[in-house]
């Protein structure tokens, strides 16, 4: 978008007097680039291209039946989101073309139909990820709560920007939109789980545990219970009424 801005200054041109002078210019606007849109794009390497290998193993093949089980066989594009998942997974946290191709193969679809699902999702990771994908929610709730801080101490002590991955392999970090947990914000998730109610200290803390594969504690990372308040729970004391069926993944 074109727009004007009017920039004043004030400059003196003789000793005695001062000559308000007007400059206009135009300039071009763009967003931001975020750096963690890369890893919803296709960069072509030699770990990610037309000729890298895939297809599901033994084991996951037995999931992929299981999964496809679930639709009628003339829907069975149907399981395109939880077989990219699941491919996602067996690569180690990201999803190669070839691996889109297999997918769209066994669900009969185009190729472009997967590419176009796995590059709008952004639980798919298009590019290579680190052992450990650190997304810090940066959405107002979380931001009024302190995520700036949050993001910093990740960036800190990874020694990493936003986007990228440690040479180790262990990290990648990215900002995030709401996680949809703003009451325990603010909030980061690692790969399946989420930390919440952080500071940059327990943070710090979380991420040391994960580079030495320690045991860390999932949820609040205060003495709160869940997403209770101050007071403690205040409602919904009885057991929820059960859905009348769930799907078993
Ligand atoms: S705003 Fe961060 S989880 Fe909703």
């Amino acid at each position: 978008m074109f727009s004007k801005r009017i920039i004043s200054s004030f400059s003196t041109l003789t000793s005695q007097s001062i000559l308000k002078q007007t400059v206009t210019r135009s300039y071009f606007k763009s967003n931001t680039f975020l750096k963690s849109d890369q890893l919803s794009r296709h960069v072509e390497t030699e770990e990610n291209n037309d000729h890298t290998p895939f297809d599901f193993t033994a084991d996951n093949m037995i999931k992929v039946k299981k999964i496809l089980s679930k639709y009628p066989p003339k829907y069975k594009q149907s399981a395109l989101i939880p077989l990219l998942d699941l491919a996602q997974r067996q690569n180690g946290g990201w999803i190669t073309v070839r691996a889109m191709d297999k997918v769209a193969q066994i669900c009969g679809i185009a190729p472009m139909t997967a590419y176009e699902v796995a590059s709008f999702y952004t639980m798919f990771n298009r590019n290579k990820v680190g052992q450990h994908l650190v997304q810090v929610c940066t959405t107002t709730p979380c931001m009024i709560r302190g995520s700036t801080a949050i993001v910093d101490a990740c960036r800190k002590h990874l020694g990493i920007g936003v986007g990228e991955s440690t040479k180790d392999g262990k990290f990648t970090l990215m900002e995030v939109e709401c996680q949809g947990a703003c009451v325990n914000a603010p909030m980061m998730c690692v790969n399946d789980d989420f930390y919440e109610d952080l500071t940059p200290e327990s943070t710090v803390k979380l991420l040391e545990q994960l580079a030495n594969n320690q045991k860390t504690k999932i949820g609040p990372q205060t003495s709160r219970k869940a997403a209770e308040g101050p007071n403690g729970k205040t409602s919904l004391f009885e057991p929820p009424t059960p859905p009348p069926f769930r799907a078993d993944f």
